[in-house]
C-alpha cells in the first residue's frame, strides 16, 4: 500500500476543487468507485472490465498548487469540512458501523499548500524546487488550471444559436468572443503560458520525482470539449493573435500529451481528460447572477433532452480526471488510439466516463514534435535566464513573445 501524492494546479476553485473532493472521497474507499471499469464506454474502445478489488493507495497528500495562499488555505478549509460530511452521512448510512479503512485514510490525511503562479516562468520554478525539497516523489500530477480570453457575449447571436440549436448552443457556442494578444510579463502569450508552457514546464522540471513514484506516475492534463485542431495555427505557436487561443490551447495539451507518451515511458504516463460542460469561474466570468442562473437551467434543459455533455456540477466533471488517476492502467484506453476520457451524465445527472478521439490526431506526430522542439527550446531559455543552466541553446526561442514563422 502507498501514499497517493497529487499535486492538483488550480485546485482552489471550480473542477480544481472538485477533483480533490472527488479524490478524497474516492480514496477513502477500499475499491473505489471511480476506478472501476466505466460501462458506458465508446465499444470502438476495447477496455478491460476487471473490476478494481483493492486501491493501491491507503493514503495520501493532496498539494494545492494555487496563485493565492488565502484562496488555497480556504479551499483547505472547505475540503475538510466537506470530506467530513461525506464521511459522516456514509456513516449514518452503514447505521453508525465503524468504517476503519475510511478512518486510517483521514488521520493520515495530509493537504498541503504551495504556491504557483502559471503566469510566472520564475514562480513555477520556484514551486517545482520546493516540491523537490519536501516530496519523496509525485504520484499524479493534475494541470488543471486554466485561464480564457473571453470578453463578451453577443446575447442576439446566442437567442439565435439556442432557438436553431440549442445543444450546440450549449456545447460548441458561437456566440462569445474573446480577445487576442494578451501577454504575459515574461513575454509569451499569456493564455498559452498559463494553459500549456507552465504545466509544460512543472512535468519537466519533475520528471524524477514522477519517475520515483512507486507506481507508474501519472500526468493529467484538463482539455475541453472545445478543443479542435482548426484553431491552431502553427505560424502563432504561443496563440498570440489566435481569436480562440483558449480552444487552441486546449488543442495543444492534448497532441503535447499524446507526444510525451511517444514512445511509452514506463515510469509516467500522461492521460487527457475533459470535465464536460460545468459550472464554474471560467464559465460564468461574463455572466451576472441572473444570467448564471439561466445558464444552470439552460444546462438541465439540455441535459433533460439528451446531452451527455453537461455534468454542471465541478464535482461531478471531476470523474474523467479522478478514474484518470485511480483506475488500473491497464484498464485506461492505450495511449496510441489519441484517447481524451470525457466525464458524462444521463439524463438523470448519474455521472461516468466516455473516450473520445484527439480531434487531428493522424497528422499530430508531426505537428507535435515541432511543437514540442519550440517548447523545449523555450524551456532552456528560462532555464538559463533563471541560472539553471548555461546559456540557451535553442535559437527559435521566442522568448521576447515573437511569432517563429515555420
Ligand atoms: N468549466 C467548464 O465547463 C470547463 C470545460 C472544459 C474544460 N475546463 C477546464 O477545466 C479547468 C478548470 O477550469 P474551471 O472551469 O474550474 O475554471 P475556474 O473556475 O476559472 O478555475 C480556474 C483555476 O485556475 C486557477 N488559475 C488561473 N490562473 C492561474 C495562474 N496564473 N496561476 C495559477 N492558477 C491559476 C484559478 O485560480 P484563482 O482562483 O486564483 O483565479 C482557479 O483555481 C481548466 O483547464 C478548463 O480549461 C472547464
Amino acid at each position: 500500500m502507498a501514499r497517493l501524492i497529487a499535486i492538483v494546479t488550480g485546485a482552489n476553485t471550480g473542477v480544481g476543487f472538485g477533483i480533490c473532493l472527488r479524490l478524497l472521497i474516492q480514496l477513502s474507499q477500499q475499491a473505489p468507485s471511480d476506478a472501476q471499469p466505466q460501462e458506458r464506454v465508446d465499444p470502438n474502445f476495447a477496455l478491460s472490465s476487471r473490476p478494481l478489488v483493492q486501491s493501491p493507495y491507503n493514503s495520501a497528500t493532496l498539494v494545492l498548487a494555487c496563485r493565492s495562499k488565502e484562496r488555497a488555505l480556504d479551499a483547505r478549509e472547505r475540503l475538510l469540512v466537506a470530506f467530513d460530511v461525506e464521511l459522516l452521512r456514509r456513516k449514518r448510512n452503514n447505521r453508525g458501523e465503524d468504517d476503519a479503512y475510511a478512518r486510517h485514510f483521514r488521520d493520515t490525511l495530509q493537504i498541503d499548500f504551495v504556491q504557483c503562479d502559471l503566469a510566472s516562468v520564475s514562480s513555477v520554478f520556484e514551486f517545482c524546487d520546493v516540491v523537490k525539497q519536501r516530496y519523496p516523489y509525485i504520484s499524479h500530477l493534475i494541470c488543471n488550471a486554466g485561464i480564457s480570453c473571453f470578453t463578451a457575449i453577443d446575447y442576439y447571436a446566442a437567442t439565435w444559436q439556442i432557438l436553431r440549436d440549442p445543444l450546440a448552443g450549449a456545447t460548441h457556442p458561437t456566440y462569445i468572443s474573446q480577445s487576442s494578444g494578451l501577454m504575459s510579463d515574461d513575454g509569451l502569450g499569456l493564455v498559452w503560458q498559463c494553459n500549456v508552457f507552465s504545466h509544460y514546464l512543472v512535468q519537466r522540471e519533475l520528471k524524477e520525482l514522477l519517475c520515483a513514484a512507486p507506481s507508474v506516475a501519472r500526468v493529467i492534463w484538463l482539455s475541453s470539449m472545445g478543443a479542435a485542431a482548426g484553431h491552431s495555427d502553427p505560424e502563432d505557436w504561443q496563440l498570440i493573435r489566435s481569436l480562440s487561443a483558449y480552444q487552441a490551447s486546449k488543442h495543444q495539451i492534448e497532441i503535447i500529451a499524446h507526444q510525451l507518451n511517444e514512445p511509452p515511458n514506463p515510469h509516467v504516463r500522461h492521460i487527457v481528460v475533459g470535465p464536460g460542460a460545468v459550472h464554474s469561474g471560467m464559465g460564468s466570468q461574463l455572466l451576472g447572477p441572473l444570467t448564471s442562473l439561466i445558464m444552470i437551467i439552460y444546462f438541465y434543459i439540455v441535459r433533460w433532452m439528451g446531452s451527455p455533455n453537461h455534468p454542471g456540477q465541478a464535482r461531478k466533471g471531476a470523474i474523467s480526471a479522478t478514474h484518470a488517476s485511480l483506475a488500473p492502467i491497464d484498464h485506461l484506453p492505450p495511449s496510441s488510439s489519441a484517447p481524451r476520457l470525457d466525464a458524462q451524465t444521463d439524463r438523470l445527472g448519474n455521472e461516468f466516463v466516455n473516450v473520445s478521439r484527439t480531434d487531428g490526431h493522424t497528422e499530430m506526430s508531426v505537428v507535435a514534435g515541432r511543437l514540442l522542439e519550440r517548447i523545449d527550446g523555450l524551456c532552456e531559455t528560462f532555464e538559463a535566464r533563471d541560472g539553471r543552466r548555461e546559456g540557451a541553446d535553442n535559437p527559435e526561442s521566442g522568448l521576447d513573445g515573437s511569432v517563429v514563422i515555420v
